[in-house]
């Protein structure tokens, strides 16, 4: 394990915490040096609020250099997690080792960690260097190499050219930016960050993203980073933790996730559209959706669950092919793709489509999906992923791709879903889509 790497090369020494919180500096000082610190572990912590439990008995580990997303919707316990970790919070059971050390009860600055909050809280009256090299002289590091180390943070944020700005001058990206150079130049190995992008523009989040990201990678960090938005944990995360009610309902990879989602709630907060989630009910061939008698797509005991299929892994067919016998109600073009309304008994699913669907409102169509697309879940409030096997519905391999023409050459489908000759094979037989 290493301590994160000082931005001129050389090995990070022991610095204090800072905290970009101006009105209060909890992380703001002197912690042990320690070459193992950057590793993180939580056994059953929970926090209680009087009777209420905000996290619940939660465990899980980060090692050096990770990036662990916590995601889950809004009062999930995210913040409090977090909080807990960097010692702003005192946890009410359980433990939290950093390194080799029970931080349990230590107070935030000896934790060893920066912290970067949704808000930026940046001091009005501070420029943007004395901003970002606060903590630094609060705690008394001598002015050249605090200029030193503002010179290289500023240049890895690109703030280089607004250090003599104040915060009012700068723009959203740019001010998050500089709570970011905070937490950095603090040069602590772990860095924990609360929704930071959450008060920026579509654009921006994208770009911030990718430099937040691309930074940590750089600078070898360890960090935590709560987020609402499955975008972000996806595309950002080396690990995603779902978080639901104060508990882990996942810990995983972005693809374990989506792949093998552990409950029904798991299916449904990862990708959008979401999980189509339908009940099933039984019949004389096995369990069929609720309302659509005739094609059965899973065995008996699936009967009285749910099936989960995604949106992009549905095929749409003819009305007179194989495959679940459902009616179009809308679609809503999206340019590269469309998302399709379909109803297929009593329910109602999403199909991801490419390009402009060839469907009306009211006509019939065929669903198929290959076997390994669908994923049952239990109908009982946990939601329990089921280790059901579907049925084979004929799909062909790939994903979200109807190739309606005769097989062959132009109808083949790549692994990558992409038609093998042409990407607009099918979009031209009459009746059907794509
Ligand atoms: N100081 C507090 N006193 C009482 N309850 C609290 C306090 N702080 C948080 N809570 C409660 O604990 C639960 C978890 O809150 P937390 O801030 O951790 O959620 P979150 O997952 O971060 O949500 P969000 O996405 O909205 O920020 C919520 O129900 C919240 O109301
Ligand atoms: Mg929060």
């Amino acid at each position: 394990m290493t301590a994160m790497p000082r931005l001129d090369g050389q090995r990070g020494r022991s610095m204090n915490t800072d905290n970009n919180n101006p009105d209060s500096n909890p992380l703001d000082t002197p912690h042990a040096d320690s070459d193992t610190r950057q590793r993180i572990r939580l056994d059953g912590v929970s926090k209680r609020w009087g009777a209420a439990a905000a996290v619940d008995g939660i465990s899980f580990d980060v090692s050096p250099g990770e990036f662990v997303i916590l995601l889950g919707p809004s009062g999930c316990g995210k913040s409090t997690t977090l909080r807990m970790i960097a010692g702003l919070e005192r946890a009410s059971a359980g433990r939290i080792h950093i390194g080799e050390r029970d931080v349990t009860y230590l107070p935030p600055g000896d934790r060893g960690i920066s912290m970067v909050f949704q808000s930026y809280a940046l001091f009005p009256h501070l420029s943007v260097a004395d901003n970002i090299v606060f903590g630094l002289r609060s705690r008394r590091v001598p002015q050249a190499e605090r200029s030193e180390r503002l010179a290289r943070v500023a240049e890895l944020v690109d703030l280089t050219a607004y250090l003599e700005r104040k915060p009012a001058q700068l723009s959203g990206g740019q001010r998050q930016r500089v709570a970011l150079a905070r937490a950095i130049v603090s040069e602590h190995p772990i860095c924990l960050m609360d929704e930071p992008l959450s008060n920026l523009d579509a654009r921006l989040r994208g770009e911030m993203r990718r430099e937040i990201k691309a930074l940590q990678r750089r600078l070898d960090m360890t960090v935590i980073y709560v987020t609402h938005d499955q975008v972000e944990a996806m595309s950002m995360g080396d690990r995603v933790i779902l978080m639901q009610d104060g508990r882990i309902v996942q810990d995983g990879t972005p693809s374990e996730l989506y792949e093998r989602p552990a409950s029904a709630f798991a299916a449904s907060f990862i990708g959008s559209p979401a999980m189509n989630l339908v009940a099933l009910s039984a019949a004389a061939d096995g369990a069929v959706i609720d309302g659509e008698p005739h094609c059965s797509v899973a065995p008996h005991e699936a009967k009285g669950h749910w099936l989960g299929v995604r949106p992009e892994d549905i095929h749409l067919l003819p009305a007179d092919a194989p495959g679940v016998p459902a009616e179009m109600l809308d679609a809503e073009y999206l340019g590269a793709d469309s998302i399709v309304r379909l109803r297929v008994g009593r329910q109602e699913l999403r199909a991801r489509l490419d390009g402009r669907p060839r469907l009306e409102p009211g006509q019939a169509c065929r669903l198929q999906w290959a076997r390994g697309a669908a994923h049952f879940f239990s109908a009982d409030p946990e939601g329990q992923r089921l280790p059901i096997v579907g049925h084979d519905l004929g799909a062909p391999p790939g994903r979200r791709r109807f190739a309606p023409a005769p097989p062959g050459p132009a109808s083949a489908i790549q692994a990558n879903g992409a038609p093998a000759s042409s990407s607009h094979v099918g979009n031209d037989s009459p009746g059907v889509n794509r």
